[in-house]
C-alpha cells in the first residue's frame, strides 16, 4: 500500500507574512496524529526557516522548489541539497516544467540534481510531463519515458527507494504541461494511462519492487472538486498541487480527499 502524498508547490508566491500564515493554517489542520498521508508545502527559498517554524508541531513536510547538484563553492545564487537538509527540508522539486521550458533546464542538469539530492539524504519529487504538442503528435510515451530514463539515469533501486523508512525516497510527478496552471485538468482515466505507463518503465530500469513501491502523484491544475476522482486511481498516489496550495481553503480539501482515500 503506497501511502498518499499531497504536495503544495507555491512557486513563486506568497511573502513571508503571507506564507507563514498558510503553513500555520495547513499545520493545525495537520497535526502529528494525522500522519496515515503525506503532506508537504514547498515555499520559496528564502522563507524556508519561517515556515518550518509554523510546520514543528505538524506531521506536514517541508519542501524546496529546485537545488544545484554541487555542494557548495563558486557558484553564486545556486544553493545546494546539503543547505537544503540543513533547513530541515524533507523533499525537493526536481524537474518541474517551469524550470524546463522556462529556465532551460536539460535531463542532464535534472539527472546531476536528483543524483545529489539523494546523496545528500534529501527525498526527490521528479516532475516529467508532456506538452501540448507531443501529446497531439502521439508522442507522450516517448517523451515520460525519455524524461524518466534522463532523469533517473545511472542511479540504482536502492538508491530510488531511500533509506528506513525515511522521507529520502524519490517521487514521481506526471504534469502534462497543458494542464498546469491552464485550468485544464488531465481526466482521470488519461492520467491514469499515464501513471501506468510510468509504473510499468520503473518496473522495465529497476525492478517490479521499487515500481510497486513509488509513489507517484499527479499534477496540473488539481482543485477540490477533482481532487477525489483522480485520487481514486489506481496508480494515481497523491497530487502535486500548485494554484490550488496557495489557499488553505482550496488546499485542505485536496488535502481531506487523500485522507478519505486510507
Ligand atoms: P497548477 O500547478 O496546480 O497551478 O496547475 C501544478 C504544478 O505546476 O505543480
Amino acid at each position: 500500500m503506497r501511502r498518499p502524498f499531497v504536495a503544495g508547490n507555491w512557486k513563486m508566491n506568497t511573502t513571508a507574512a503571507s506564507g507563514c500564515e498558510l503553513a500555520r493554517a495547513i499545520a493545525e489542520a495537520v497535526p502529528t496524529s494525522r500522519d496515515e498521508v503525506d503532506v508537504l508545502v514547498a515555499p520559496p527559498l528564502p522563507y524556508l526557516d519561517c515556515v518550518d517554524d509554523e510546520l514543528a508541531k505538524s506531521a506536514v513536510m517541508l519542501g524546496a522548489q529546485n537545488c544545484y547538484h554541487e555542494k557548495e563553492g563558486a557558484f553564486t545564487g545556486e544553493v545546494s541539497p546539503q543547505m537544503l537538509a540543513d533547513l530541515d527540508v524533507d523533499y525537493v522539486i526536481l524537474g518541474h516544467s517551469e524550470r524546463r521550458h522556462i529556465l532551460g533546464e536539460t535531463d542532464e542538469d535534472i539527472n546531476k540534481k536528483v543524483a545529489a539530492a539523494l546523496e545528500a539524504g534529501l527525498g526527490v519529487i521528479l516532475c516529467v510531463g508532456e506538452t501540448l504538442e507531443d501529446r497531439e503528435a502521439g508522442k507522450t510515451n516517448d517523451v515520460l519515458a525519455q524524461q524518466l530514463s534522463g532523469g533517473l539515469k545511472g542511479l540504482t533501486a536502492e538508491q530510488l527507494a531511500g533509506g528506513t523508512g525515511g522521507n529520502d525516497d524519490l517521487v514521481l510527478a506526471y504534469e502534462p504541461v497543458w494542464a498546469i496552471g491552464t485550468g485544464k485538468t488531465a481526466t482521470p482515466e488519461m492520467a491514469q494511462e499515464a501513471h501506468a505507463f510510468l509504473r510499468s518503465k520503473l518496473a522495465e530500469g529497476w525492478g517490479d519492487d521499487l515500481a510497486a513501491a513509488t509513489r507517484i502523484q499527479y499534477g496540473g491544475s488539481v482543485k477540490p472538486a477533482n481532487a477525489a476522482d483522480l485520487l481514486a486511481q489506481p496508480d494515481i498516489d497523491g497530487a502535486l498541487v500548485g494554484g490550488a496550495s496557495l489557499s488553505a481553503e482550496n488546499f485542505l480539501p485536496i488535502v481531506e480527499a487523500a485522507f478519505a482515500q486510507v
